[in-house]
Order: structure tokens, then sequence, then C-alpha cells
């Protein structure tokens, strides 16, 4: 049976736990029951599942009780290669990945299945590229990882600088800098649990350790070079802002999926493009000394959490699988990024991606619910294979996520001194 004549168009997988709850609350807010979109719940524990459903309902006033509910294990295959034939689209937060996602990800490559999900896991992700892009582009799997914070905001956002510099100047941006101007949000127990897992992975296994180090580990093999290096760990002055930064913690992923877009995209952005991302930290005395607060509390906490008897006995005071930011809490989070673009001649573009809610939870529940939404309704430019949420989903995600609170605008266009447009 060909996806779009499948049973489901889409299954929020692991809608029991915090993340995959607040997709399906988007999902159900926005698109009704069997209306638009033919979607159901699914997870391990049907008592759960059913006490989502009751829970839906209730709060948002939307007659949910007849989404269906899909029950299994992500350890049983039988049950993976059934749910992968029901659906055109798995829309997975079952996470750690790499503890539980590897699977799944066969599955839906096998069967033409349709995937997306909220990995932060590099090593793990190199792992299923390498394993399955093969199957997934004879099937006709697209198969999109990244799609909440990180890092739909950065790799849509330099896909739309990209194109605005074109639009205006006819061509790419050769550099592009993205800065956190603010954001409000808090950790949950499932990505905690996916942090130690990475670290815990690292510890085991130097590859793991190489594909977070290497500023293009997930470029398609042949192509893993370029102009940028690793990510800074220091605090450093930013003229272009004029503001002292910091390393931003997700920059590690996100510059590594915007290098890959770039990639699969043929180089759209140009074979020498730069992508750089850091937090603004203000000027002046008070700036630099956030700046080498905020540098020195994140390389202390990494390399606290690198050695396992310190990772072990920290972990069970952090929040638990399951546990998140209350509502109010997300209500009252957002995020404010800064991005500059800079064209080969010194053009120079600024631009602006804002969400409302808070980024990791609030806001990363509607952009993934926006991404299956868009692997199941829209017409795509790309087949099978293992792509980034720009490569894949570009245009028509950026017309979706208005819908979902996350803004793309550009606040001003100049040029710069041949000396700064070269920096
Ligand atoms: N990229 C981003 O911006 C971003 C943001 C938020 C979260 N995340 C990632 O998303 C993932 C989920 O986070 P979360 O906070 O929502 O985690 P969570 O609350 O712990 O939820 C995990 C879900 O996985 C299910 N599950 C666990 N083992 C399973 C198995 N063997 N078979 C089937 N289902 C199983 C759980 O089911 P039970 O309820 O039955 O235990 C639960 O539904 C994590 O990997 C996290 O890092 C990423």
């Amino acid at each position: 049976m060909t996806p779009e004549n499948r049973e489901f168009e889409i299954v929020v997988w692991g809608a029991s736990g915090f993340t995959g709850r607040l997709t399906a609350e988007y999902l159900l807010a926005q698109y009704g029951v069997a209306k638009e979109i033919r979607w159901a719940i699914g997870g391990r524990n049907q008592g759960k599942l059913q006490t989502v459903r009751e829970e839906l309902v209730r709060e948002t006033g939307v007659e949910a009780s007849s989404i269906p509910i899909v029950v299994g294990d992500s350890g049983d295959e039988a049950f993976l290669s059934e749910l992968a034939t029901r659906t055109a689209v798995v829309c997975t937060t079952v996470g750690p990945y790499a503890k539980y996602g590897s699977r799944l990800v066969e599955a839906c490559a096998k069967n033409g299945t349709s995937y997306c999900d909220l990995t932060g896991e590099v090593h793990w992700m190199q792992r299923m590229i390498e394993a399955h892009q093969d199957e997934a582009r004879s099937s006709g799997a697209r198969i999109v990882f990244n799609c909440g914070f990180d890092c739909i905001p950065s790799d849509l956002g330099a896909f739309f600088m990209q194109r605005e510099m074109k639009l205006r100047h006819g061509i790419p941006c050769s550099r592009l800098q993205l800065r956190v101007k603010g954001f409000s949000g808090t950790a949950s127990g499932g990505t905690i649990a996916s942090m130690l897992s990475m670290l815990e992975e690292a510890g085991k296994d130097p590859q793991v350790g190489r594909a977070m180090k290497e500023p293009y580990s997930l470029n398609p093999k042949d192509v893993r070079t370029g102009p940028d290096a690793a990510e800074p760990l220091a605090p450093h002055y930013d003229s272009d802002f004029g503001q002292w930064t910091a390393p931003f913690i997700m920059a590690g992923i996100n510059t590594k999926v915007v290098r890959r877009s770039n990639a699969l995209l043929d180089y759209a952005y140009g074979k020498d493009f730069r992508y750089d991302e850091a937090m603004l930290m203000g000027p002046g005395p008070t700036g630099f000394a956030k700046a080498a607060s905020t540098s020195i509390g994140s390389a202390a906490m990494m390399a606290a959490m690198s050695i396992g008897p310190l990772r072990r006995a920290l972990s069970g005071r952090l929040p638990q699988p399951g546990d998140g930011p209350t509502l109010a809490q997300r209500e009252a989070g957002y995020f404010d990024l800064l991005l500059r673009g800079t064209g080969r001649d010194g053009q120079i573009l600024r631009g602006r991606v804002r969400g409302d809610r808070d980024p990791g939870y609030g806001s990363t529940s509607k952009m993934l619910a926006e991404s299956a939404v868009c692997l199941a309704k829209d017409t795509l430019g790309v087949g099978g294979g293992i792509w980034t949420p720009a490569s894949a989903l570009g245009e028509a995600l950026l017309a979706r996520l208005p819908k979902a609170g996350v803004r793309f605008q550009i606040e001003e266009e100049g040029a710069a001194s041949t000396a700064a447009a070269s920096r």
C-alpha cells in the first residue's frame, strides 16, 4: 500500500512522554481528529495513553476520545515493521534515540515510511545515516532528524537568510553568524537522559567524541571538510554585534546540521560557506564577566558530567524522564535569535528568528508537529533519504512555522567595509 493510502497519516510515537503529549495536544488543537489529518497516538503503555487522551479532551476542549491508540515496544522489531506499514509518517519523541530509536529508523527506511524526531545525538545520527541512507533512498522514506529547537530555528534560519540574500543580491551569504539574544526555558528529564546517555557513550567509544567535535561530522562521508573549525569554548568579543559572546550549548549540533543542509542542497550556500553560533552576553566589562563565567560554567559542567561516577551521582538530583517545565514556565518562555549574513562583496543582511513558549518543549512540540504535517501533506521536492529539516522541508516548513509561533524576518540590509566583510 502506498504511504498516502495507509490507515494513518501520522502516528505520534511516545505520546505518553513529556514532549510527545504536547505534540499530540498541538495536533489536536490545530487539526482536530480525523478531519484534515488521520492521526493516532502510540507508545508502550495502553493505560498511560488512555489517560493522555482523557486529559487532552479536558485541556483542549476538543473531542479527542476517538483518537486511535497504537501500543507496542521500541525493542520489538515485528511490531515496529507493522507500525511502519500502518502510517505514512512516524513522529517520534521516544528518546534517548541511541537507546530506543535505531530499530524504528530501520523499519521506516525499509517500508518507505517518512519519519521525524527530536534527536540531538550526533553520533547516533551519523550511525543511522551510514546504515540506512541507501535503503531510505530506494524505499522513498524521507527521514528527518532534529525537528525541535535543535535544529529548526538554526537550520531554517540559515535557509531563510540564504533565500533572502539571493533574492536581494543574487548571491548566497558566504558567512552566517547566529547569535542568541535571549531565551527562557528549562530542560526535561528526557533531554537530560539523552545528554547523559551521549556522554556515557563518549566515555566508552572515542568515535562518539569525534562525531561530537568534528565540525563536518554529519556531512556525507566524502565531503567532511570545509572552512569552519570546531566551536570555540572561550569568551570572545564580537565586533559585528558589539558584544561579548559565550558558547551556545546547542551550537555543537546546530552548526553540523546547517553544514549538512548545505551539502545536501548541492552547496547552495557555497563551498566556502562559514557558519557559527554563540550567545550574546552584553558589552563592556559586565559583558566580559558574564561571558567568562558562562563559558567557565558550561566547560566545568561538561567536564564533571564526562566523569562516570560524578555523572551518576549528579543524575539522581536532576529531572527524571517524564518530568518537564510547568504550563506557566512553558507559556512564559520564548527564544530570540539574531542572524547576520555577509555576501562575498560585503553585502550585509540582518535577520531574526523568534518563537513563543519555552524553546525545548512548548515551541519544540509545535515545530515537531508541523514537520510531521509537512511530511504527510505537503508537496516536497525530495525523494527518500536521510535529510535535514531545511533540505527536505525548506519552503514548505517556513510557510507553516508562523502558525506554530516561530517567525523569521529580515531586520536590516546594508554593506560592510571591505575589512569588516572579510572578518
Ligand atoms: N531537540 C529538542 O529541542 C528536544 C526538546 C525536547 C526533547 N527532546 C528529546 O526528545 C526525547 C523525549 O523527551 P521527553 O522529555 O519527552 O522524554 P520522556 O518524557 O521521558 O518521554 C519518553 C517517551 O518514550 C517512551 N518510551 C520509553 N521507552 C520506550 C520503549 N521501549 N518503547 C516505547 N516507548 C518507550 C516513554 O513511554 P512511557 O511513558 O511508557 O515511559 C515516553 O512516552 C528525548 O530524547 C529528548 O532529548 C529534544
